[in-house]
């Protein structure tokens, strides 16, 4: 299907990049397409997450997810609830809400105590998604209230923060390989033949000296003899100032980063020539990122190397990672899955949905191979040597 020009490349992108002198590097791009207020896809709030909608995330598909993970937070508040403060659960990104509002329902059914001390804290910047969390969360059992990092960094808390599949929706720098150099990629506008015209991915400028430093520890530096000119990949400058702005926020706790990651020398094998960044629409993926600018989600796997740089910078410290089956089965997947045998056979169609659910979340073809890692700030000792729940054998 040809797309009719204006889905193809929007008047309000045509503005910003003819103001813009016809290109931008790729990373303004998708921070435009996404998190521009009135038009990006989180920005204006019109992406949907859930199977009805745009893509499905773990806890669209139920509240199971939540429930296998409460335990987790559940160690890591407790632990933190020796001192006599006041406790809080954050999320970041929260997309529909529904993560955070099962994670409070469970926190209030199975641990009344410790929900007394808590509230729930949201760090959203797209106002469009937040307003539909508002009502989403409109009758949650704990205390809630939205802020930024910089709004909670006034008065650092004590608690954990979970960020599930948002750093996968910071923009992202693509760089090209010319075959001597590296170039940042930019979208630029491209006139056709009939002066018509389209949006077109080209490779700008040479990095600057700075960025190409960055390159040393994924193995990107020259000479790459088995990456051929146009071979394209992404780095991750968002994430830097993103887990510093959190460090800021936390006086002493945990966070729980859950995304799609690689280790370095997956994400930057030379087999990988065009990155991992993806399109999300209605269901559907798509590999170009050009397509009906801010209707689609886009989204990059994050670096594993890069994410653990970054937050040894701002102070988090390494409590364990591992990939989303080993640490759901650790946190009672199969136990759950046995005991949906022992429901009525009335409720058959509910079991039957909640057992795809949960085998979506550990199957490696899907959300089984999404990466937990966890870091902490403030913890003394013991709280940082001691394994958290979710890299424990099952079952103990
Ligand atoms: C894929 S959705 C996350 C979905 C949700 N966590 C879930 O599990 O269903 C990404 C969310 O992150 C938000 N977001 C984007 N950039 C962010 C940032 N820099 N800090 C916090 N949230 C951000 C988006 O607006 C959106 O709510």
């Amino acid at each position: 299907m040809t797309l009719p020009p204006s889905d193809a490349l929007p008047a309000w992108l045509l503005e910003r990049l003819q103001a813009a002198g016809g290109a931008v590097p790729f990373r303004t791009y998708m921070e435009w397409v996404l998190h521009d207020s009135a038009h990006g896809a989180y920005g204006s709030g019109h992406l949907g997450i859930g199977p009805a909608g745009d893509f499905a995330t773990a806890p669209s598909l139920g509240p199971d997810f939540a429930t296998l993970l409460a335990p987790q937070i559940g160690d890591w508040l407790i632990a933190l609830a020796a001192v006599p403060r006041p406790l809080a659960l954050v999320e970041a990104g929260p997309g529909e809400g529904s993560l955070a509002l099962q994670l409070a329902e469970a926190l209030v059914a199975g641990w009344p105590q410790l929900a007394q001390r808590l509230e729930l804290v949201l760090v959203e910047p797209n106002e469009g998604m937040a307003a539909r969390q508002r009502a989403l969360l409109q009758d949650c059992p704990l205390p809630c209230r939205w802020a930024s990092f910089a709004e909670l960094a006034a008065s650092p808390l004590r608690g954990v923060v979970l960020a599930h599949e948002v750093l996968d929706a910071l923009a992202v720098e693509r760089i090209v390989w010319d075959g001597a150099l590296w170039r940042q990629q930019l979208v630029a506008l491209h006139e056709g033949p009939e002066a018509e015209l389209s949006l077109r991915l080209e490779p700008g400028a040479p990095l600057e000296p700075a960025a190409a430093a960055q390159l040393e520890p994924l193995g990107l530096l020259p000479p790459l003899p088995q990456r051929p000119p146009g071979w394209c990949t992404e780095l991750h400058p968002g994430l830097a100032p993103w887990l510093g702005e959190c460090a800021e926020a936390v006086a002493e706790g945990q966070l729980l980063v859950i995304d799609y990651a690689l280790e370095a020398w997956r994400y930057y094998a030379p087999q990988r020539s065009d990155g991992t960044l993806m399109a999300y629409r209605g269901q559907q993926a798509s590999g170009d990122p050009l397509l009906e600018p801010g209707a689609w989600d886009l989204t990059a796997h994050l670096c594993i190397e890069s994410v653990d740089a970054a937050a040894a910078f701002s102070g988090w410290q390494p409590l364990g990672q591992c990939r989303q089956g080993q640490a759901l089965l650790a946190l009672g997947l199969a136990e759950r899955l046995h005991g949906l045998q022992q429901q009525p056979p009335a409720e058959l169609a509910t079991v039957l949905a909640r057992r795809e659910a949960l085998l979506r979340l550990v199957d490696p073809r899907a959300l089984g191979e999404f990466r937990w890692l966890a870091y902490g700030r403030g913890l003394d000792r013991q709280a940082l040597l001691a394994p958290p729940r979710f890299l424990q054998e099952p079952g103990l």
